[in-house]
Parts: structure tokens; C-alpha cells; sequence
């Protein structure tokens, strides 16, 4: 008869305390829905706001790329270091546990290989397999500027309109094509170009100068891909200046995968986006952690 004693029913109903309305952490994502908001909050850890995303999705268009020859082996030994896993669904299926909690964002566009134009790929994903593979994110590859751009941004909005429809965020994954030029004016074009189309957030590259302008016009959150495999001292110190700059994490792939050690690499990374860990105190990590495998 609880409901009926009056003296409990103020205590239990705290009259005096109004409810919370929390602001959600991650940046421009306040108003997106709650299936959309924890699908973002598995993907970007809320105590840091921000991803280590370990990229191993390049054999949808180039095979078996080094590093990634036997996944089981290279790979899924990494996986407890990140924070999201981000590769196709052929992959996922033959080779990743399904016992795994951790999240996936999953490749949904193909349909080209290194041997052709890049640019002319289409939707590879239906989004009843996107939806039974309990992903967290799609991700979009979008050409601004390449040949087949508008097919690549019709590809970007039509995921993210099906994908609203059943609460599960789209990444947009910035592609320069080979004779374009890297520069803080190409990524402000491209980023915002996929932000305004309603793109959840946004994979680019760091550049030297003006990443800062990058991050600033984008109203959503920016991680960086890795790129090329270059020295892991200076990946950490790209991965520290894009952070400080304001990239909402790293998408990286061959620079933790192609690294002398990975599980060491992906190690020293995490420092770098969770801890702002200067990035000479993170090699120094990595050597550390390297020299005890
Ligand atoms: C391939 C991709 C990769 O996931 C992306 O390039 C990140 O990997 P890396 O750090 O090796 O550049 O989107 O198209």
C-alpha cells in the first residue's frame, strides 16, 4: 500500500528537485534522437568526447592491403585498444566474433577497385543488413571534386535519410582524388559540403596548415584518417595536432597496422586522443610497450 502513505509518497517523488535535461556531449548532435545519440556514444567515448577508430575496411577496393593479409591474425588482436571497428561486412561476418562489444561502423558504399575510377561507387550496403549487423555508424565514401562526385553525394544523402529513418548515424569519409590538392581550403570545401547534406560526422585528413579552419566550420565532429604509413613518431604528432585542433578522434588504419608493432601503436594513439598525451610522451609509450611484446 505504498501509494497510499503519504508521508513516503513526497520523499520518493522528490518534488524538490527539478528532472536534469542533459546536453548531449558530442558537438551539433544535441537535437539527433536517442537511438542515434547511444549509437554516437558507442562510437565516441562520452568521458573523453572523442574516438580511436581502427580502420581496416581498405580491401573493399585494394584487396588484401599490407597489414591486413589475415585480419585474424594482425587484427583482431588489436580490437580491445579501440573504440570502434570500421570495415565491411565480409569481413565482419567471416572473421570477427560475434561475441564482441564492440562498436562497428560499417562500410556501405563499393563497386570500384583500385584498377578503375575510384569515384564511380555506388550503395553496396542495404540497410536491412546494416540493421542486422547492429551497426553503429554507415560509412559513406564522398568524392568532392572527383569525377563522379554527385553520384557519391547522392550515395552520402540517400544513406543518411535511411538511416534516420531507423536511428542509425552516417560517417562521411572524405576521398582526395590523386591530383587534387590537400589543402585547408579543399577540406573546409568538402567537410561543410557533407555537414550541411546532414552527414553525422565526417572523416578528413589532417593538413599542416589551417586543419584548425577545418574543424572550426564544421558543425559536427571531425576524425582523422591516418593516411600513408609514415614514421610512427610523427603519426603521433599528426594525431596530436589534428586533436588539438579540434578533430573529434582518428579513423586510422595503415599507420597502426603497417606500424613495427601495432597493439603498441594503438596504444600510444589512445593517449594521444583520450589523455592529450604530448606526442613525444606517447612514442615514448610506444617504444616502451613495444619493447615488452
Ligand atoms: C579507405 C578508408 C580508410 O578507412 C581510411 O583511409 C583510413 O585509413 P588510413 O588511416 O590507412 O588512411 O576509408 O577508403
Amino acid at each position: 500500500m505504498a501509494d497510499l502513505d503519504g508521508a513516503k509518497e513526497a520523499k520518493s517523488f522528490y518534488t524538490d528537485i527539478p528532472q536534469k535535461t542533459e546536453g548531449f556531449f558530442l558537438k551539433g548532435s544535441d537535437s539527433l534522437d536517442w537511438g542515434m545519440k547511444n549509437r554516437l556514444s558507442r562510437i565516441f567515448n562520452p568521458e573523453s568526447g572523442r574516438t580511436v577508430m581502427l580502420a581496416v575496411d581498405h580491401g573493399y577496393f585494394q584487396g588484401p592491403t599490407t597489414g591486413l593479409e589475415r585480419i585474424d591474425i594482425n587484427i583482431l588482436p588489436l580490437v580491445k585498444y579501440a573504440d570502434t571497428l570500421m570495415l565491411t561486412r565480409g569481413i565482419l561476418r567471416s572473421i570477427v566474433p560475434a561475441s564482441t562489444t564492440k562498436s562497428i561502423v560499417l562500410r556501405v558504399t563499393g563497386g570500384t577497385s583500385i584498377l578503375k575510377e575510384l569515384s564511380n561507387e555506388e550503395i553496396a550496403v542495404d540497410i536491412e543488413d546494416s540493421i542486422r549487423l547492429n551497426v553503429c555508424a554507415m560509412a559513406v565514401q564522398v568524392f568532392i571534386g572527383g569525377e563522379y562526385e554527385k553520384q557519391s553525394i547522392t550515395n552520402m544523402t540517400r544513406m543518411i535519410d535511411i538511416g534516420t529513418r531507423y536511428g542509425i548515424p552516417t560517417l562521411a569519409v572524405t576521398a582526395v582524388g590523386k591530383d587534387m590538392a590537400r589543402d585547408a581550403r579543399y577540406f573546409r570545401l568538402a567537410t561543410r559540403i557533407c555537414a550541411e547534406l546532414g552527414a553525422h560526422y565526417i572523416k578528413s585528413y589532417y593538413i599542416e596548415d589551417g586543419f584548425d579552419t577545418v574543424t572550426a566550420c564544421c558543425p559536427v565532429p571531425i576524425v582523422i584518417a591516418g593516411g600513408k604509413k609514415i614514421s610512427e613518431s610523427d603519426a603521433l604528432k599528426m594525431a596530436y595536432n589534428a586533436i588539438q585542433q579540434g578533430a573529434g578522434g582518428v579513423d586510422m588504419g595503415r599507420n597502426i597496422f603497417q606500424s613495427e608493432c601495432p597493439a603498441a601503436m594503438i596504444q600510444a594513439v589512445r593517449a594521444v586522443v583520450h589523455h592529450n598525451e604530448k606526442p613525444e610522451k606517447a612514442f615514448d609509450l610506444y617504444k616502451t610497450l613495444k619493447n615488452q611484446q
